[in-house]
């Protein structure tokens, strides 16, 4: 059974073609990253326009390069969100129109959902407790089944790659913070700055906006010491990220514990980050934790997880009609 997966929530428009919920065939991915470079953050219209400029010729590519016509498709999975609206909307009319013209069922999946579904990729099912770390949300979830699960808690404010993305860019840095203040972090001493952890006390919930002021302020108020090379902008970094990794890692353990749950399932664009994979694995509250990632390249936005968790979901009955809308606040 063969699985077209779409997804258009951000600035990536990525199709992927999936053999029986657990081959991938095929993706593409075209990110529109560089035209949002300069403003410092992804601009909406932007988005949508260089989805539609690109989503015809990515499918036409993938189905070549897979040597697939559009009749062998069996499923059309797509975003539904959570997500830009008019991003989603490109991707969600594509697929409607597909699974339309060619009697195709259509699913559509949380983006979210999908995230964890990247990990899940190739491993034998069993419930655990979800961390999905993205660009846009911070999230728990106790996994039952690949398509149930329960909220155990979320980022009141800032997402955690929201705050890499912030904290790169009053380092001047540039879009998308992550992966540059990763890769400098490990030049850097963690313990050369103690920047304050939030607590959101009792609850499995997360805040990372005071840690972004608080690097605000320090750079501020250090201009002297950075300038005369006492500290570094790696040093920064680094300091920054631990005290991530420490609030992210707190609540996971926590979550970990109150569901008696030796799975760790990470996923979204930070679970690339390399220091929180590599405190994952000194720490010893997780020696016992069996700690799943997707693979590389799957952590962040694809159309394989969106395949995934769509045909998950297909399996279990669920598919969706011509009504299906683009929900923009869609949560988990
Ligand atoms: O999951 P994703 O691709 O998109 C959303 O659904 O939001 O996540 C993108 C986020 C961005 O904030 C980016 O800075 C962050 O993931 N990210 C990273 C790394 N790679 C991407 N954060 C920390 N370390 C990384 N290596
Ligand atoms: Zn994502």
């Amino acid at each position: 059974m063969l699985t077209l997966g779409i997804e258009t929530s951000c600035d990536e428009t990525a199709v992927a073609l999936l053999k029986d919920g657990r081959r991938i065939l095929g993706h593409r991915l075209f990110s529109s990253i560089v035209e949002h470079e300069r403003f410092g953050g992804v601009i909406p219209e932007v988005a949508s326009r260089a989805h539609i400029e690109c989503i015809f010729g990515l499918l036409d590519d993938l189905l070549t390069g897979c040597s697939v016509s559009p009749d062998m498709i069996d499923l059309i999975a797509v975003t539904r969100g959570p997500g830009l609206a008019g991003s989603l909307l490109v991707g969600i009319a594509f697929a409607k129109s597909l699974a339309f013209s060619l009697s195709r069922p259509l699913v559509g999946v949380n983006h979210l959902q999908a995230h964890l579904h990247a990990a899940l990729l190739g491993k034998r099912f069993s419930p655990g407790v979800g961390l999905i770390v993205s660009g846009g949300h911070t999230t728990l979830v106790y996994l039952k089944t690949p398509t149930e699960f329960e909220t155990l808690g979320r980022s009141t404010d800032d997402a955690a790659g929201e705050a890499y993305d912030k904290v790169a860019k009053i380092l001047g840095l540039g879009y998308p913070g992550g992966p540059v203040i990763d890769r400098l972090a490990a030049k850097g001493d963690p313990a050369r700055i103690r920047f304050p952890r939030a607590r959101v006390k009792d609850r499995l919930d997360f805040s990372f906006s005071g840690i972004k002021t608080a690097v605000l302020y320090y750079v501020r108020d250090n201009r002297a010491l950075l300038e005369e090379g006492k500290i570094s902008i790696a040093d920064i970094c680094a300091s920054f990220q631990a005290a991530v990794i420490d609030m992210l890692l707190e609540k996971a353990l926590l979550a970990l514990r109150q569901k008696r749950s030796r799975r760790l399932i990470l996923g979204g664009g930070v679970s690339a980050n390399q220091g929180l994979r590599r405190e994952l694995e000194a720490r010893k509250e997780f020696s016992d934790i069996d700690v799943i990632y997707p693979a590389k390249g799957l952590c962040t936005d694809n159309a394989v997880m969106v395949a995934l968790a769509g045909y998950a979901l297909y399996k279990k009955g669920i598919v969706d009609d011509m009504h299906l809308n683009a929900e923009p606040s869609l949560r988990l």
